[in-house]
């Protein structure tokens, strides 16, 4: 029966970790423990260790790791078929934050599962269509430059740029504060909190971090209930699908779901590639020599560099390459891998901006497709051409050594800049 949104319970689904905890359905030479996520491998260059996985592991393989046992998907074929059928690959329990079990919420949209998705969808799915997002285009440009501005003024008075923190975290936040209708005055301080949030390793400090992004929130949508704006959290806030509006568990579910899926990933998006765009100048000339090419740019960036992962839990038993896979596994498509199966995208970690188009796997797909994406595209495209009009040769500072540290979205910790 599908899950009630209005009245969360926590899922009655058993995790299982280490070892010791591997379902007997699972035949031994499937085992890995890979690392994902959290070994030194993938921290020393985690898009290559996802690229190397095609030719180190079977294409389904059982991960046992402290993060939770789970199947690995990888192959891009695989990944289309498991997200266009949210009827074996549910989305009911799927997510891995954790949250108090007295006061239980769903994060919306995405732990619902079809029907009731699309109710939520439908509320915000204007504001962030292709055509509701380019009315934030002068907005973005306007924020892009401000801060190329404080950058500029940085260096001039002899300071340097560290590109995750005077760029790549406080563009997505800035813009996110605007579409929310919350005030700028909260930039650093989402920044501070996401970082804590989802970048920590210690599980005291996301909980602190989550008691004070839960206190903020209530209040900022106790506040938009009383005086209504054009903002996101106001029109989820007054929403009214089927002529019901939604409980208060609903709207703080989705506003907050809103907080963790539309920051780190643009952050770790855009950070990313500006470490490559520092390491490959003849490819910075080459976006600088075609713009009108941006949008297809664009989208390799977003293939080369894709930065979460999908997991679902398996709504009844599925056999897929020969594997038999049973009712309440858990189930991760690794979507960078999937990015670069080399059966679809050739030469894969090169960044050709003139490959056949293909569906890319960095937002996913099917019903749960990333809401945001046509948003990230276009901030990602902004901070592109506005950075490279006015800064369009730099170096990463001598001597970097890039960190990266363990979590579901994959970025390097700091980018510092020189030139
Ligand atoms: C480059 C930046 C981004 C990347 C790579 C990204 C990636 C993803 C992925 C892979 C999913 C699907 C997760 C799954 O299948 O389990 C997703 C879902 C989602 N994303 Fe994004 N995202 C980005 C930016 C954003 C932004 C800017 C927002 C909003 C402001 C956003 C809001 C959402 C929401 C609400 C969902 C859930 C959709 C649903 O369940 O129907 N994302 N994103």
């Amino acid at each position: 029966m599908p899950i009630d949104a209005a009245n969360p319970v926590p899922p009655n689904l058993p995790r299982h970790v280490g070892m010791d905890q591997i379902p007997d359905h699972v035949p031994s030479d499937l085992v890995r423990q890979s690392g994902l996520t959290v070994g030194p491998e993938f921290l020393a260059g985690p898009h290559d260790f996802m690229a190397a996985l095609h030719h180190k592991q079977p294409p389904i393989y059982y991960d046992v790791s402290p993060m939770g046992n789970m199947w690995h998907l990888t192959k891009h074929e695989d990944a289309l078929f498991g997200l266009r059928h949210p009827d074996i690959f549910s989305n009911e329990g799927a997510t891995p934050f954790p949250r108090d079990p007295n006061d239980y919420f769903y994060f919306i949209p995405i732990e619902i599962d079809p029907p009731h998705h699309r109710k939520y969808r439908n509320i915000v799915d204007p504001v962030f269509s292709p055509k509701g997002v380019l009315k934030l285009e002068e907005l973005i440009r306007r924020r892009s430059n401000d801060l190329i501005d404080a950058i500029e003024a940085k260096v001039a008075a002899g300071g340097t740029c560290e590109f995750t923190e005077d760029f790549g975290r406080p563009l997505p936040v800035s813009v996110f504060l605007d579409i929310m209708g919350l005030p700028q005055a909260m930039r650093d301080t989402f920044v501070e909190w996401a970082m804590e949030l989802l970048h920590s390793n210690d599980r005291a400090i996301m909980g602190q971090a989550m008691a004070k992004i839960t206190a903020y929130l209530k209040e900022a949508i106790a506040e938009k209930k009383a005086h209504p704006d054009d903002g996101v959290v106001s029109l989820i806030a007054h929403a009214e699908p089927d002529g019901v509006p939604l409980s208060d568990k609903e709207i703080f579910g989705f506003v907050c779901f809103l907080f963790i899926g539309g920051l780190d990933t643009v952050f770790a998006t855009l950070n990313n590639i500006w470490l490559w765009l520092a390491q490959n100048p003849e490819k910075r000339q080459e976006i600088i020599d075609r713009p009108e090419d941006i949008d297809r740019i664009v989208e390799e960036l977003l293939r080369r560099w894709s930065v979460t992962f999908s997991g679902r839990v398996l709504d009844r038993d599925h056999e897929m390459r020969g594997v038999q896979m049973k009712k309440g596994d858990r189930v991760t498509f690794i979507l960078p891998a999937c990015n670069f199966d080399p059966e679809v995208f050739p030469d894969p970690m090169t960044v050709d901006f003139d490959r056949p188009r293909k569906t890319i796997l960095a937002f996913t797909v099917g019903v749960h497709s990333c809401m945001g994406g046509h948003l990230a595209r276009l901030e990602v495209k902004i901070a592109l051409q506005e950075w490279l009009k006015r800064v369009p040769n730099f170096d990463l500072q001598p001597g970097t050594r890039i960190e990266y540290r363990p979590g579901g979205v994959i970025g390097p910790e700091a980018v510092p800049l020189v030139w």
